[in-house]
């Protein structure tokens, strides 16, 4: 249904900016991740940090329910109208579409009225608790860009607990407690996240700020990615470059905003008052109209499309990079450890590009026992794979190794171990030395350079 849909590029932040309106363009949009630019070779690639935009990530989710046959209708029962409790005539029919509530109805569009919603059963076990859990799975890690907005039609629930998984449902994290009253729900004292700050922007809260039961309008549950957003980037997230600066630098706070899967653990509904109406159960249920996730691909700053295709989500990675999060190095470019994009420098940031594994480009023998096994290295241990070092991986020719990742070779030599002459490298051997030599660069780059005449054109 929605086979090859593109999330690509343009506007960033896209909800942001449209609420924040007027919005500074001085900080990055990172919707590209190449340009052509020329240079004294000619026309060369430049290559920068990029990522997808910001988009409803609700059409690419799958939605679990448990219990699962906790939808209310089947078989079919009647409920108390929402906000008038003694009117209890509705009537709940999963067989009939009119009179149906499925989980689907939480992620259609919204603006029609009566509103469509998914309901739950009522609480006709009571005391036994109302218990419902719902999971958002995208099996794609995703980065959150906006408030994640849940609306009831029902009243919103007296306790409730949002939860993140990092690992496509391995673990949970708990990402929010919802409560009326936080330290007799969790035990915990309730807070808001202005009360928060820069320093505690990761911590794990209880909120009594979206619990008001069945008595007041007010519908909606917020999970609040642009107030965290604001303690780096300032109330109006003018400074979004001080954010990306974060992010960049700090693993934690990247991964604070990541999820592979959400759950929202519906724990007690609306009562509204002191004491359960034990006579009037049928007033007590869940009802969802609405759930709002923005976010985007993480493609780990090397690509800026993601694909959704046979339902699922991926990167479509650049800078010769490849996996569902541009995680890894592709074959053969494997000359230097796979690292993310970076935000840093703002604007372009740097793309982090892979590059051509020694193999892949014809090294004497000789050179391959020096070598042999660079690759299977960074695949096993990205890390701590060096492209020198002062024990195998050593530079040749006189080259002194730079920081593990590069070898500062003599004049004469080139190639990333200094293996090669440089005028071997330009054709000149053999006719005056020097003169043929191609002008200084580093290695990596000369590498490059010769290989951009198949880079692939850009999908708009
Ligand atoms: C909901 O998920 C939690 C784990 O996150 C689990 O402990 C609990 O039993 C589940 N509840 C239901 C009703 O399935
Ligand atoms: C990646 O490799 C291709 C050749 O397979 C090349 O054309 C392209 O320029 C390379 N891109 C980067 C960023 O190194
Ligand atoms: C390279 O490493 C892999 C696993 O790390 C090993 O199986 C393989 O034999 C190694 N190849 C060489 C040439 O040493």
């Amino acid at each position: 249904m929605y086979l090859s849909r593109f999330l690509s590029i343009h506007a960033l932040w896209v909800t942001v900016s449209s609420v924040m309106q007027p919005y500074p363009l001085v900080w990055g949009h990172y919707d590209l991740c190449k340009t052509q630019i020329y240079t004294e070779e000619g026309k060369v690639w430049d290559y920068m940090a990029c990522q997808p935009e910001s988009t409803d990530m609700t059409k690419y989710l799958k939605v679990k329910l448990d219990p699962p046959d906790i939808t209310c209708g089947d078989p079919p029962e009647t409920f108390c109208a929402m906000g008038n409790p003694y009117m209890c005539n509705n009537e709940c029919d999963a067989s009939t579409p009119e009179l149906a509530h499925p989980p689907e109805l939480m992620f259609d569009f919204e603006g029609r009225h009566p509103s469509t919603f998914w309901q739950s059963a009522t609480w006709k076990e009571y005391p036994k608790p109302l218990q419902v859990n719902i999971t958002l799975s995208w099996s794609k890690t995703i980065e959150l860009t906006d408030n994640i907005v849940i609306t009831f039609e029902s009243g919103r629930p007296d306790q409730m607990i949002l939860e993140k998984s990092l690992d496509y449902g391995r673990t949970w994290q708990p990402y929010q407690y919802y409560a009326t009253d936080c330290l007799d729900a969790f035990h915990m004292d309730p807070k808001s996240v202005k009360d928060l700050s820069q320093h505690t922007v990761l911590e794990i809260i209880c909120t009594e700020e979206y619990s008001t039961g069945y008595t007041t309008n007010s519908k909606i549950i917020h999970f609040e990615i642009k107030d965290r957003f604001a303690f780096f980037a300032g109330p109006r997230l003018r400074n979004m470059a001080s954010l990306y600066g974060q992010l960049d630098t700090t693993k934690k706070l990247r991964d604070f905003f990541t999820v592979t899967d959400l759950r929202i653990r519906l724990l007690r509904p609306a009562v509204g008052e002191i004491f359960v109406d034990e006579l009037h159960l049928a007033r007590y249920f869940y009802a969802i109209s609405d759930i709002k996730v923005r976010g985007r691909c993480k493609c780990n700053l090397h690509a800026t499309v993601c694909v959704y295709d046979n339902s699922k989500l991926t990167c479509e990675c650049e800078h010769n990079t490849t996996g569902p999060d541009c995680g890894k190095c592709k074959k053969n470019y494997q000359g230097r450890p796979w690292s993310p994009g970076s935000y840093l420098p703002i604007p372009k940031g740097t793309a982090n590009t892979c590059i051509p594994s020694i193999s892949s480009i014809g090294n004497p023998p000789k050179f391959n026992r020096i070598w042999p096994n660079i690759s299977s290295l960074e695949v096993s241990n990205p890390k701590q794979a060096n492209v020198c070092d002062n024990e195998l991986l050593h530079c040749q020719n006189g080259g002194t190794c730079h920081n593990n990742v590069r070898c500062l070779c003599p004049a004469a030599y080139t190639g990333i171990l200094c293996e090669k002459l440089r005028c071997e490298e330009a054709g000149s051997c053999g006719s005056d030395s020097g003169q043929g030599a191609p002008p200084q660069g580093s290695p990596a780059l000369l590498l490059l350079t010769t290989l951009l005449g198949t880079a692939s054109p850009l999908v708009f």
